[in-house]
């Protein structure tokens, strides 16, 4: 993008601020924050500016965290078997959010899926610059910020969005970085997908195989995040607050940090542990349960010094939009009583897809529109 003219926006009088023109221009460029920071900037450009201020409610010195539950054995150990159920029951009632270890996915997988995602980002700009569309329809979709020209600040990030399941794409149509890796780790998280939804049906009471009859893991968008340094993280975000538009997601995080889930009122760091991957209750997960699991607030900070790579695998009944808004949802017979009433109408996933994209991170709860 022309640095210079963002510049001379800059130093310009407020009034003569052109926002719009700013963004554009960003947009334009097709190249990310990773290009703005490749210009060598020193100051963020204003449509990063927040306004928030990030040290406010944040948790301090607090014994409480995210919950950290080994799944080693259970599928051979009755007891640790149950021990862990009830572990991830009172996870995704107070937390929404838990780390996994020993869960299956090898190490050297998840350092590689990383890797993968990083070499995107920091392939020569005219090789990435291909990939760099809004279109919802195409499988690979690398761009910076969801919701950009809505949002009222823009976050110090940029992705790469790959839709595997169920129409997984052809290995020639992934971006040759990380073809093989993502192939790989695609899969592994499936198989993990499965059988954590099989553990919450049974920590919400129900056949093991309850939620994958509803068709909770079927699709699976995949999103390569990358957070480049930023040379005024207070300023801005690298991630919103916002809450999961999905069943559940599965985020591996590389050895940063920067996560923080809203716990209470605070914010509360998820701290990285190298060989875990962090699991959250998505909104969709919210309104079938009841508010029995509950899909909370997380965003992320952004940081100087090294770029941070996230990898987040968002589980959805099906990610195509024609199939998605075919299917009706509502809060699951069987957990409902005199007592427990439902608090959610019916509707579908592309509805609240529809509706989560249309407003945009603008803090408000996604959930809200569907609550009786
Ligand atoms: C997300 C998300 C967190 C991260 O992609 O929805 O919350 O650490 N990502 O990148
Ligand atoms: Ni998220």
């Amino acid at each position: 993008m022309e640095i210079n003219s963002t510049n001379q926006i800059e130093a310009g009088i407020d009034s003569n601020y052109d926002r719009k023109a700013e963004i554009k221009a960003f947009d334009d460029s097709k190249t990310g924050v990773k290009g703005l920071v490749d210009s060598g900037l020193i100051k963020i450009p204003r449509m990063f500016h927040s306004g928030i201020d990030i040290a406010e409610n944040v948790a301090i010195d607090s014994k409480l965290s995210v919950p950290l539950i080994d799944l080693q054995d259970i599928h051979n150990n009755a007891t640790l078997h149950k021990a862990v159920v009830t572990k991830l029951q009172s996870a995704c009632q107070e937390w929404g959010f838990f780390q996994v270890i020993n869960h299956g996915i090898p190490i050297s997988v998840m350092d590689e899926m990383i890797d993968g995602i990083r070499r995107f980002h920091e392939q020569d700009a005219d090789v990435r610059k291909q990939f760099y569309t809004r279109d919802l329809k195409k499988k690979i979709l690398y761009f910076s910020n969801t919701s950009l020209y809505r949002d009222k600040f823009a976050n110090w990030r940029d992705t790469v969005g790959c839709s595997m399941a169920p129409n997984t794409p052809k290995p020639e149509e992934l971006p040759a970085v990380f073809r093989d890796i993502i192939i790989e780790y695609f899969k592994k998280i499936m198989a993990l997908g499965s059988t954590i939804f099989e553990l919450l049906s049974e920590a919400l009471g129900l056949n093991p195989s309850f939620l994958k009859e509803l068709n909770c893991d079927e699709g699976l968008f995949i999103q390569g995040h990358y957070y480049p340094p930023c040379p005024e993280p207070e300023l801005t975000l690298g991630t919103s607050k916002h809450t999961d538009i999905c069943f559940m997601t599965i985020l591996l995080q590389d050895q940063l940090g920067g996560l923080q889930v809203l716990h209470e009122n605070q914010w509360f760091n998820v701290p990285p542990v190298h060989g875990a991957l962090v699991v959250n209750v998505g909104d969709v997960l919210q309104l079938i349960t009841n508010d029995k699991f509950v899909s909370v607030y997380h965003r992320v900070l952004s940081n100087q010094g090294e770029p941070r790579v996230s990898v987040a695998s968002f589980f959805n009944n099906s990610h195509d939009p024609a199939k998605s808004t075919s299917k009706v949802y509502g809060p699951i017979k069987e957990l409902l009583s005199e007592e427990n009433p439902p608090m959610y109408r019916d509707t579908t996933v592309g509805e609240m897809m529809a509706h989560h994209f249309a407003k945009g991170l603008d803090g408000n709860s996604t959930l809200q529109p569907f609550r009786l």
